[in-house]
């Protein structure tokens, strides 16, 4: 059998592709029904292998944002193997360029905020900050051995000295076998502006690590997501990849949780990454989205903002199991409720 998504012809789920299958249909019947339907549907975003099942095999994935950073620097190794170790089914690098064209794991444009780079390198540009002409640290501005000079850890901790700024073939080893890959194109219009074309960029790198067909490494399954409509339709309609895709959402463009946007967004992604919140504000959305085929994965959960719940670990069980969302992205994979609400800390 040939599901269609996006358009794309996708490969049946493979019989050891199960975990995410298995994951879902444990959930109770209504939803069980529904999420077969979005398996079938979105066979290309199921792909996630053979990895040792969690604790709980009927809960959502478990996506460590930029590691497990509430408790090591942001996109660092040690956030990447923390996050691991606290069963992350997959981490979610943000992707940027540096001026030799070489994407690298980090979220700001900037370098300033994560690395020493003030103190090693001058600024080698000045660009609008705030209605003001300021100088910039652009990570697009420093080369590759450059930004591996920079001390990426400090900024966090001391104990974290001398991390240093990962690219996304470090990231790729390092988790390989492991988890998945949760990986977010980060601003690419303005390197589109300067001359780089960060699609192809990622969609080679997962070639070189023959990562980029779903399913090619069950232990290491990919998924791109991106807050660029563009950039996704550019991975989906012009490269024509068949890999999982999902477009993250925020309020600024909460136009693609109405109905009408989530049916256009089913056209050429797998699924949506709303904004938490977004969710709360409109619960109906998570039932739309399934009966469209889209999986729903929120973020970002947080241990240091858990809103209106007494802790995160009450927030994710809230969406996980109250709500029926697909995964969550949180700071804290150890806080991740791998069962329903009662005991959770
Ligand atoms: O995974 C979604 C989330 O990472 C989007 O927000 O700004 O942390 O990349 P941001
Ligand atoms: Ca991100």
């Amino acid at each position: 059998m040939i599901a269609q998504t996006g358009h794309i012809e996708c490969p049946p789920i493979q019989p050891r592709n199960r975990l995410v299958m298995i994951k879902r249909l444990s959930l109770p019947l209504p939803r069980r029904a529904v999420i077969a339907l979005i398996l079938l549907i979105t066979a290309c975003s199921s792909d996630t292998g053979d990895a040792p099942p969690p604790a709980d095999p009927d809960a959502p994935i478990l996506i460590a944002h930029r590691g497990a950073s509430a408790y090591a620097p942001e996109h660092s190794a040690e956030a990447y193997e923390l996050a691991i170790e606290q069963g992350a089914d997959y981490i979610e690098p943000d992707l940027q360029i540096t001026k030799d064209g070489v994407l690298i794991a980090l979220h700001d444009l900037t370098l300033t905020r994560t690395t020493n780079v003030r103190n090693i390198f001058p600024a080698r540009s000045q660009r609008e900050r705030g209605g003001e002409l300021r100088d910039v640290w652009d990570a697009n501005d420093y080369t590759l051995e450059e930004i591996q000079q920079l001390d990426a850890g400090s900024w966090f901790d001391d104990a974290f000295a001398g991390t240093t700024v990962l690219t996304l073939s470090e990231v790729i080893e390092l988790v390989r076998g492991r988890a998945g890959l949760f990986i977010e194109t980060k601003a690419p219009e303005i390197y589109g502006e300067r001359g780089f074309d960060m699609e192809t960029l990622l969609l080679e790198a997962l070639a070189r690590h023959g990562l980029d067909e779903p399913g090619a490494d069950p232990d290491t399954p990919v998924v791109i997501q991106s807050f660029s409509a563009a950039s996704l339709r550019i991975l989906r309609e012009e490269h024509q990849t068949r890999l999982p895709l999902a477009l993250l959402i925020e309020e600024e463009t909460a136009q693609w949780l109405t109905p009408e946007g989530l049916a256009e967004a089913a056209e050429f992604v797998n699924g949506i990454g709303p904004d938490q919140s977004l969710l709360l504000d409109d619960q109906g959305i998570v039932d739309l989205a399934h009966e469209l085929g889209l999986t729903v994965v929120p973020w970002t959960f947080s241990d240091d903002d858990p809103g209106e719940f007494e802790t995160v670990g009450r927030e994710m069980a809230y969406y996980m199991y109250e709500m029926g969302v697909d995964g969550v992205i949180t700071n804290n994979p150890d806080l991740y409720p791998r069962r329903p609400p009662q005991d959770i800390p």
